[in-house]
């Protein structure tokens, strides 16, 4: 049997030890969807004061390395994600023991050192990958996860040997760009400071390090892949991933079902599944009475869970607020985020008390209740990567309402006539993002909701049917992994030299769509 093929995570976040957001879920859960399909996978993660606290049994592995810009050695402590998944926390106490989230403090401003705390995360795994801290296990491949490890993919260019490089864009907007001096404080290669390498429009970013340097690219949905492609949604960064679009595949994140499923969900009031879809009434009326709404059981009651960003378009949530109240719905809001969203929320939910409640802050049991408690879900998104809530969502029968962009609309099917008659509808669909267009969307909903309470139910059990579980997500990263590592024949046209530069160690690359074309998809 061929030795298991060895893959490193690099990223800032993985549930449980660390989350902010879907990353930190998928980060904490594909490596054991991966394991199970007999890869090895393993992850380094930043020893944050919050993540040393989640574990009990991190202890010092390897030999103590030096890092360019961090006082003193730097040292690994291994511990375990659930799924046995090996973690090499990146101790620097000075850059990572203190309050806050990874990337803010708890006045929720950016940490200041930011740029050396994940240039200085992004060398240590560089030093686990070439084998320079001490331990007796190096990657074959290396998958980094969002510009704060961008620098991996630059950074393993300039060795050889070198394991291969994957790099995914979890969220195009956030960059990592930082002043123009940082790259000389951070000691990176003044050859980096070009329009072909980590310099964009006079600043050092570092999710160019991934785009640029890695092997291979993907992106969390296959609508998304073919979105930053575009000036409209490419972030400034279109044309870089339009050139390097035959290295580029969006791969649906999957759900982790053990954490996420009402059946076995020990946050929620009541567990249910679709044989006890009544059950789920249980967990609403339990929602109600924690925000002193009355416990009105055909009352349709809204949920909207997201980082407080407009991204997610809580800016139309707001500005559609008294509408949507004045139809006699309640909602519930949970998030964490931008300062003038978390006030307007909150102003909001002063004026209509007993109809509209905001939670500010951050609590994943607070998630699991409001997703099993709600009728619908709210995802007003102007744009989604992938999007994780509408798969949870879906799966406890919450029937989510979002917009038709990258990965909600490659996981929710709108409720049209025909797709109701034929029972795959599992939600509705929103195109512009209006305040208008979230009206139109929510009154489709509550007029079944309230119209046809059988024809709603089917709709709910129709997501309930759905399976987003990581299985297949991680066969398509599988077989994307197996292609770059097996040797390809010479390609029929030779790569462009500007490719060839850029990576070094893949000719004619993998054909990860395969059987996963739904799921998976070349742009
Ligand atoms: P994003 O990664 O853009 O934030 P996703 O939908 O992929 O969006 O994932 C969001 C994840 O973060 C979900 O697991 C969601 O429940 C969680 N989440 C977001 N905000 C909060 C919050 N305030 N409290 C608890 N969980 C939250
Ligand atoms: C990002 C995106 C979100 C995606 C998540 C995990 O934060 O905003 O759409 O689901 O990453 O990939």
């Amino acid at each position: 049997m061929a030795p298991a093929r060895r893959i490193l995570f690099a990223t800032s976040e993985a549930f449980p030890l660390s989350k902010t957001g879907g990353l930190g879920d998928v980060c904490g859960s594909l490596p054991a969807a991966l394991r199970a399909l007999g890869t090895d996978a393993r992850v380094v993660l930043p020893a944050y004061r919050h993540a040393l606290g989640r574990t009990s049994s991190a202890r010092p592995v390897g030999a103590p390395f030096a890092v360019p810009g961090v006082e003193g050695p730097v040292r690994l402590l291994e511990t375990a994600l659930p799924g046995d998944v090996p973690v090499w926390l990146v101790d620097a106490p000075a850059l990572y023991d203190r309050p806050g989230t990874p990337y803010h403090d708890p006045d929720g401003r950016e940490h200041p050192d930011n740029a050396l705390r994940f240039a200085a995360l992004s060398r240590a795994v560089v030093a686990v990958a070439q084998g320079r801290a001490g331990l007796d296990w190096r990657p074959d491949l290396v998958h980094a996860h969002d510009w704060t490890v961008g620098l991996v993919p630059a950074l393993l260019a300039r060795e050889q040997p070198r394991p291969a490089t994957v790099f995914t864009i979890h969220n195009l907007a956030h960059q990592g760009l930082f002043p123009a001096d940082a790259l000389g404080a951070l000691e990176l290669p003044p050859a980096w400071w070009s329009l072909h390498a980590l310099e964009f429009y006079g600043k050092l970013s570092f999710i160019k390090g991934g785009l640029v340097y890695a092997d291979w690219l993907t992106t969390v949905s296959p609508s998304y892949a073919r979105e930053i492609c575009r000036p409209e949604q490419g972030f400034g960064l279109d044309g870089l991933l339009r050139h390097r679009r035959d290295r580029l595949v969006g791969i649906l994140n999957g759900a982790d079902y053990s954490v996420w499923d009402p059946r076995g969900d020990d946050l929620i009031a009541r567990c249910y599944g679709p044989d006890t879809f009544e059950d789920k009434a249980y967990n609403k009326r339990a929602l109600q009475r924690l925000f002193g709404f009355a416990d009105e059981p055909r009352t349709p009651l809204l949920a909207f869970v997201a980082r407080l960003v407009g991204q997610k378009g809580v800016d139309l949530l707001a500005d559609a607020m008294p509408a949507l109240l004045a139809r006699r719905a309640q909602v519930v809001v949970l998030g964490r985020g931008e300062q003038q969203f978390e006030a307007a929320l909150l102003a909001l939910a002063s004026r209509h008390p007993g109809q509209l409640a905001v939670y500010a802050g951050y609590s994943e049991e607070l998630a699991h209740r409001m997703t099993a408690g709600a009728d619908a879900f709210l995802m007003p998104s102007r744009f989604e990567p992938c999007g994780l809530n509408q798969i949870y969502a879906l799966r406890y029968g919450t029937v989510p309402i979002v917009r038709r962009t990258g990965g909600l609309a490659d996981t929710v099917v709108d409720a049209t006539e025909g797709n109701l008659a034929t029972g795959e509808a599992t939600g509705f669909h929103l195109g512009p993002p209006t305040v208008e267009a979230l009206l139109g969307a929510v009154d489709r909903a509550l007029a079944l909701y309230r119209g046809d309470p059988a024809g709603w139910r089917r709709l709910a059990l129709s997501g309930m049917d759905q399976d987003f579980s990581w299985e297949r997500g991680a066969r398509a990263y599988d077989d994307l992994y197996r292609g770059i590592l097996t040797p390809q024949p010479p390609p029929p046209r030779p790569a462009s030299a500007r490719l060839r530069r850029m990576s070094p160690q893949t000719s004619g690359g993998p054909e990860p769509v395969g059987p996963h074309a739904p799921i998976a998809a070349r742009v």
